[in-house]
């Protein structure tokens, strides 16, 4: 019987936690052993009593000791990595380009370890898919962060005291996290425009109720993701952009680029010529930004025009990223835990897409390439 280990997170702005009650329950009834580290929950405001399926373990040294699976949301400390028995299966967020030095680590101590973000984007793998259940929770809540900054209302309203013009919000990138803040933008009644590089985006934003802002040309590239913008094009869309990022009360940015830094969009010229008062929310801040004055996890005012570039933003609503996370990391395992038993099955392509190192090797190429780069 595989015992899943759950350790508290340990990096201080991470409230997130990889396993819910209704996610350990459900992990117990595959034939597996739960135990948590005590106070996981607590982020998340779940107490120990609430996994009734799992067994509370005072200290993580020894949760370590007894795991054959970890399960993580954050990638561990290198003193986490020590603690872990050779063979251990370890399933997280683990950002692997950023953290080149843990993949090295991984390898050295011969963990097998699975990174969440490499799960291919394929049909069969959508419930596993964290990048879009997590951007959900991103787009969702950059909303509400510029209403909360925001020095007017997002509706239309009619009252005694006169009639109040609905704001207008411009959502840069229509991906999940995109997609998710024009429906959020709308359900609170404002005026809202999407864009987005990839032409296959204009459908998806009309069909929420928002309009297409139209750009001379079109930039998909490979697997349905956006290409970097030649620099002819990067011209052309500031001057179509331009205006209506002046005409916008609100501007929410999503714009990224797999495996590069986020495409800079709006110039300090733009920013410049938005009203009093606006309001940026710059959701590529772990990319850099999409734009060209903001300070990734801090909060700058130019010309009374605010830019919010807020850092794990889905670290915010922990209950409902937790679930979402959880369940992503449930359709995995549950491909692996059958009957009390462990089995991986290397010819699956979601294994392969996913696997960062097993048995010594750094499986992934691109890691591989970048460790050597380093
Ligand atoms: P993302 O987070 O990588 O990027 C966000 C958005 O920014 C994308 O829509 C991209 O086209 C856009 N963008 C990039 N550069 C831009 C620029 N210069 N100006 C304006 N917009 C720009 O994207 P996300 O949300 O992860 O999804 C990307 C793709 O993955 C989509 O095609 C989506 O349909 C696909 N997808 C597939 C899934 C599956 O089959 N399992 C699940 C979710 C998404």
């Amino acid at each position: 019987m595989p015992v899943i280990a759950i350790p508290k997170e340990l990096a201080t702005a991470e409230r997130r936690i990889a396993i819910v009650p209704e996610v350990a329950d459900k992990l117990e009834k595959l034939g597996a052993k739960i135990q948590i580290e005590k106070g996981l929950g607590q982020s998340a405001f779940l107490e120990d009593d609430a996994f009734n399926s799992a067994s509370v373990v005072d200290d993580a040294a020894s949760l370590y000791q007894a795991a054959d699976v970890v399960l993580k949301v954050q990638p561990p400390t290198l003193d986490e990595i020590k603690q872990m028995k050779p063979g251990t299966l370890l399933i997280g967020a683990l950002a692997p380009f950023q953290h080149l030095d843990v993949v090295a680590a991984l390898k050295e101590a011969n963990i097998t370890a699975l990174s969440m973000e490499l799960i291919p984007r394929i049909t069969r793998a959508q419930a596993m898919d964290i990048l879009s259940s997590q951007a959900t929770v991103a787009g969702y809540k950059a909303v509400l962060m510029a209403a909360d900054i925001a020095p007017v209302f997002f509706p239309m309203l009619t009252t005694a005291a006169g009639t109040i013009r609905p704001s207008k919000v411009l959502i840069i990138g229509a991906g999940v996290a995109g997609l998710q803040a024009i429906a959020t933008a709308r359900r609170l009644g404002a005026i809202v425009e999407g864009y987005d590089v990839r032409s296959a985006t204009k459908e998806q934003v009309e069909s929420l109720g928002a309009k297409f802002v139209e750009m001379p040309f079109k930039a998909e590239g490979e697997g349905g993701y956006a290409r970097p913008l030649t620099e002819e094009e990067k011209q052309q869309q500031q001057e179509v952009l331009a205006k209506h990022v002046a005409a916008s009360q609100i501007v929410i940015t999503t714009a990224a680029i797999p495996g590069r830094a986020s495409p800079k969009i709006i110039s300090k010229d733009m920013v410049e010529a938005m009203a009093s008062g606006a309001v940026i929310i710059d959701l590529a801040a772990e990319g850099g930004g999409n734009c060209e004055l903001s300070q990734p996890g801090e909060t700058v005012n130019h010309n009374n025009v605010v830019i919010h570039a807020p850092l794990n933003v889905t670290s915010q609503m922990p209950t409902h990223a937790s679930d979402m996370y959880s369940r992503n990391l449930y359709n995995l395992l549950a491909l692996m835990v059958k009957d009390g038993e462990l089995n991986l099955d290397w010819d699956d392509e979601i294994l392969q897409g996913c696997v960062l190192t097993h048995e010594g090797e750094v499986k992934n190429a691109a890691v591989a390439e970048a460790m050597q780069n380093a």
